[in-house]
């Protein structure tokens, strides 16, 4: 399908878990590594696919808290790919006018790909065309409790009313914070249907779509088919369906 030919309902910030790396390589007697690379290569496909249809924030879980606790094998293989991946797509990505951005425990990352990193959201700041967010060394509860540890030192240090603490000032302590506030799609591959501590806070209100398509046999047929069922369902946000609302 041309990319180009897309012009349905899309999500502003979608958001995706990027999961069966492991199993699609097992699955052909290839090492888990491979796998991972492949997948490498689908996150570049998908990345060019969201630019050029106009997605404003697309944030992928590349790497979350609980990997660490991986063989140290997998571990340095997948640093050693991000470092890869974040040098080889700077120039595609600066030409593309894509603001990089990076969310996560990033001084738990080795310096490689915590240099390579922070140099690309740097270079890519004044980027206005689409926010393309990495989770790396992510958890959505611990980005929570980052912010209350942000939120109590502020209210410590007298420069915060405790009562006059909303979900703004915890928006704004996110490790999100100035991208579009709330998920509105999150896709996981590979047949699980759970969060898995993604996001927690900004996906109160997404709509989710569950694929078994592993991740790395993941193509623009495959995001298209999601922007379908996601541009048939209704958002009502805890409100009424338009329709019940007629009736009122
Ligand atoms: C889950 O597959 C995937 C990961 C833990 C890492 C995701 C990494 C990539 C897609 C490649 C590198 C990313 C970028 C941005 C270049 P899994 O290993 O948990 O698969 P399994 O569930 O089948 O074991």
């Amino acid at each position: 399908m041309d990319t180009l030919a897309w012009n349905g309902p899309l999500p502003r910030h979608l958001a995706i878990i990027m999961d069966g790396n492991g199993r699609w390589a097992e699955r052909q007697g290839l090492s888990r590594l491979v796998g991972h690379e492949q997948g490498a290569d689908v996150v570049r496909e998908i990345v060019r696919t969201c630019r050029k249809i106009g997605i404003e924030a697309l944030t992928l879980y590349a790497f979350s808290a609980q990997n660490w606790g991986r063989p140290d094998e997998e571990v340095t293989a997948l640093m050693s790919l991000l470092t890869r991946y974040v040098k080889s797509e700077r120039s595609e990505i600066l030409d593309n006018n894509i603001r990089f951005n990076a969310i996560g425990d990033l001084d738990a990352l080795p310096r490689p790909v915590r240099f390579a990193v922070e140099e690309l959201v740097d270079a890519s700041s004044e980027g206005k065309g689409m926010v393309l967010t990495l989770a790396l060394s992510y958890g959505g509860r611990e980005e929570i409790v980052h912010a209350a540890r942000r939120l109590a030192t502020e209210a410590a240090a007298g420069r915060l009313d405790p009562k006059s603490i909303d979900a703004g000032h915890v928006e704004a302590a996110l490790w999100t914070h100035g991208l579009p506030a709330d998920v509105d799609l999150v896709i996981r591959t590979s047949g699980e249907q759970r969060i898995s501590n993604f996001l927690l806070w900004q996906l109160a209100y997404a709509e989710l779509w569950f694929t078994e398509v592993p991740w790395p046999a993941f193509t623009q047929e495959h995001l298209f088919e999601a922007f379908t069922e996601y541009g048939a369902r209704e958002r009502r946000f805890g409100e009424l369906a338009s329709r019940e609302r007629a009736l009122c």
